[in-house]
């Protein structure tokens, strides 16, 4: 890390959540109109927006060439971005399909079980449902959650929440800790998008080393 090299301040965000987003070459969209699609929930229930049966979609052959894109845009992001070693190989291990109606919107999660998480966006009309991430509610910097002193504007450092307006074509990584959650589609037209989440294999480990504190 450089030193600034003049007399302004500098603040450096350490230790963040990464999110990682490119709006990328056009690439043709799937059809998707044979897939079946529910509002089920495996524990029960239901959710407002339609989620493909098939939670491995990006290993149909004809999914082949989204899954080259992604796996790119993963490798850019832990590579390129994160800096993790070449030894490690970073993998898909499940992907899928959602559908968000007029009205639909996903409510506030994260992913269990995988390491990085991602989406792809397939159909993103203007208003049909902002990203949002969240600040995790028990993080302690930049002050601890018992004193949530007022802010007279948001910044990258000091925001509860960050949104991300999706368009066609866009993808965007995190890491699957990430709490997020996608607002109402305010439009008359669907939103599409790919989700997927990473896993890492390799030599994991092969560097063991004692980390004083
Ligand atoms: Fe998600």
């Amino acid at each position: 890390m450089q030193a600034p090299n003049s007399n302004q301040p500098v603040v450096y965000p350490l230790f963040s959540s990464p999110v990682y987003t490119r709006v990328l070459e056009t690439f043709d969209i799937p059809d998707i109109s044979s897939l079946e699609f529910t509002n089920r929930l495996p524990t029960g229930g239901t959710h407002s927006f339609l989620t493909s049966t098939d939670k491995h979609i990006l290993d149909k052959s004809e999914f082949a060439y989204i899954r080259e894109i992604i796996t790119r845009e993963v490798n850019t992001y832990a590579k390129g971005t994160l800096c993790i070693n070449k030894r490690i190989e970073f993998y898909i291990t499940n992907s899928w399909i959602n559908i968000n109606r007029p009205g639909d919107q996903c409510p506030l999660h994260n992913h269990n079980n995988s390491l990085i998480s991602g989406v792809l966006y397939l159909k993103a009309p203007d208003k049909s449902g902002d990203l949002y991430f969240y600040r995790d509610v028990l993080s302690l910097v930049p002050f601890p959650p018992s004193l949530d002193l007022e802010t007279d504007s948001q910044n990258i450092f000091n925001c509860k929440n960050f949104s991300i307006k999706p368009k066609i074509y866009q993808i965007c990584l995190f890491p699957s800790v990430t709490m997020h959650s996608v607002a109402v589609n305010l439009s008359s037209e669907e939103r599409w998008c790919l989700p997927f989440n990473v896993y890492a294999r390799g030599d994991i480990g092969g560097m063991h080393e004692l980390h004083l504190k």
